[in-house]
């Protein structure tokens, strides 16, 4: 786990973390495992992100949930804790590199039986759910270039007043000073985000920037 975020200096950090809900158990085995992995450990999506997902998924109720970008499982672990019972999770990536961390997870929190786990490339399976506005909450984390299109399929199937939250809207800051594909593909989501008239979005500066649209 990252000691500091781009915002916040770390004796600060630490002290947001001491005031907030506390990791447990599993959440740290997640951290520990996905931290021994080379080059994609700080992919993991941040304890005080974590935290944020569980409580709007709590208090939007929520029953149908989408996580594009599971990675070692973190942030599927979060929502799913935040769903209402008999609600379900579908969990988005493209390769299955780190489901056993994942899965192990979910088992030992037992949530294993809320998250359906789909690998392929997300936009398939976004584009294949129900067309109708069902989900109450989604929370985007894979590749950068896809976030467009990945907000037009959620955004129809998602109900008036649910949430779609996108992640790393700040892309280290570079948002200001692109430099990367990415960076600029990122600028023109947050642009055309704002103009949308079908929602309303508020981005907050928790980690490396967290956008949440809300559909109105
Ligand atoms: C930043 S990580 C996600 C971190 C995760 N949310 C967590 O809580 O730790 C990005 C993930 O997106 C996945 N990914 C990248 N491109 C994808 C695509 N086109 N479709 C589905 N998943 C994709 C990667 O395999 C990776 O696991």
């Amino acid at each position: 786990m990252k000691d500091s975020t781009l915002l916040i200096p770390a004796p600060l950090r630490e002290y947001m973390l001491a005031h907030s809900v506390p990791l447990d158990a599993v959440q740290r085995r997640i951290i520990e495992q996905t931290s021994t992995l080379p080059r994609v450990a700080h992919w993991q999506t941040a304890p005080e992100q974590s935290a944020l997902l569980t409580l709007l998924a709590r208090t939007l109720g929520a029953r149908h949930a989408v996580d594009v970008g599971s990675f070692t499982g973190m942030s599927s672990l979060a929502i799913a804790r935040g769903l209402r019972p008999g609600g379900r999770l579908i969990a988005c990536d493209i390769t299955d590199d780190w489901t056993p961390i994942a899965r192990e997870a979910w088992q030992a929190a037992g949530v294993v039986d809320r998250i359906d786990l789909r690998i392929a490339p997300a936009i398939e399976t976004l584009r294949a759910l129900p067309a109708e506005p069902h989900l109450d909450f989604s929370f985007v984390d894979a590749d950068k270039e896809g976030y467009l299109e990945y907000f037009e399929e959620l955004i129809v199937r998602t109900r008036p007043g649910g949430i779609v939250a996108f992640d790393n809207v700040f892309r280290s800051g570079r948002v200001l000073k692109p430099v990367k594909e990415a960076d600029h593909a990122v600028i023109e989501f947050n642009k055309r985000l704002v103009k949308d008239s079908r929602v309303e979005v508020v981005m907050l500066p928790v980690a490396d920037g967290m956008s949440l649209v809300s559909r109105t």
